[in-house]
């Protein structure tokens, strides 16, 4: 199953991803994730990505696609993935039909998490991570059990430096811009699904979670 996770910046999608993919059993592939990935190994990619991520602005479609199809080729996909923060234009979403339907396959779902831009904003102020493994915080919503320690593998948590108010505003005029269109585009297929984003937590999983399990009965 190839299902896409589609939200604005703070809408849940790396909390929702990794909680759906324990509970489906599918990998979790987080195109961000992987440029702070490569960025804490100094990679050129990793280089390359900062430049813009800094600005909140989009890394070139050439490069993304890149990446995510040479992740997306490693075995833990075989049987499908989440993704989450990708495809984020029309073009990335282009070329993964093309890649897909190369392949025999089609994305199964798309799966849109809606928010309010004021809801946004306050949780990307709140947000802390996991250095070690991504793992997202919330100083007031969700909380980790000791300060400044992630609850799944004890590593220190940190706050993203494009969660700052001026680069979080800016990531959100790029994602209405360029990234809400494809809210338009799955529609038009009838692949889309969209989710009350401003439930709890543990709400929105169950009600993605129920998407995904009617969808593999249909299959
Ligand atoms: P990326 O890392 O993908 O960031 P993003 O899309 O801006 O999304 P976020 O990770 O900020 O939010 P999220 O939806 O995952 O929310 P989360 O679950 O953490 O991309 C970063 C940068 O990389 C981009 O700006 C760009 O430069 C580059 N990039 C990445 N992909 C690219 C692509 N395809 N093409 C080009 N460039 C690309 O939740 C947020 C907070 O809210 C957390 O604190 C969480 O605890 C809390 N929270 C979550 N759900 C709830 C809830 N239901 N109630 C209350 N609080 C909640
Ligand atoms: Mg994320
Ligand atoms: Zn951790």
């Amino acid at each position: 199953m190839y299902i896409v996770l589609l939200g604005a910046p703070g809408a849940g999608k790396g909390t929702q991803a990794s909680r759906m993919a324990e509970q489906i059993g599918l990998a979790h592939v987080a195109s961000g994730d992987l440029f702070r990935e490569a960025l804490s190994n100094r990679t050129e990619l990793g280089l390359l990505a900062k430049s813009y991520m800094d600005r909140g602005a989009l890394v070139p479609d050439e490069v993304t696609i890149r990446m995510i199809f040479e992740r997306v080729a490693l075995p833990d996909c075989a049987k499908g993935v989440i993704l989450d923060g990708f495809p984020r234009t029309i073009a990335q979403a282009e070329a993964l039909d093309r890649t897909l339907a190369g392949q025999g396959k089609n994305i199964d779902l798309v799966l849109y998490i809606k928010v309010s831009e004021d809801e946004l904003l306050s949780r990307l102020g709140g947000r802390w991570l996991c250095r070690r493994c991504q793992a997202p915080y919330h100083i007031k919503s969700a909380p980790p059990k000791v300060a400044g320690v992630c609850d799944v593998c004890g590593g220190e948590l940190y706050q993203r430096t494009d969660d700052s108010m001026e680069t979080a505003r800016n990531r959100l005029v790029v994602y209405f811009d360029q990234t809400a269109p494809l809210i338009e585009y799955y529609q038009t297929k009838g692949k889309l699904v969209e989710v009350d984003g401003e439930q709890e937590i543990e709400a929105v999983t169950r009600e993605l979670v129920d998407v995904v399990r009617a969808r593999q009965v249909q299959k």
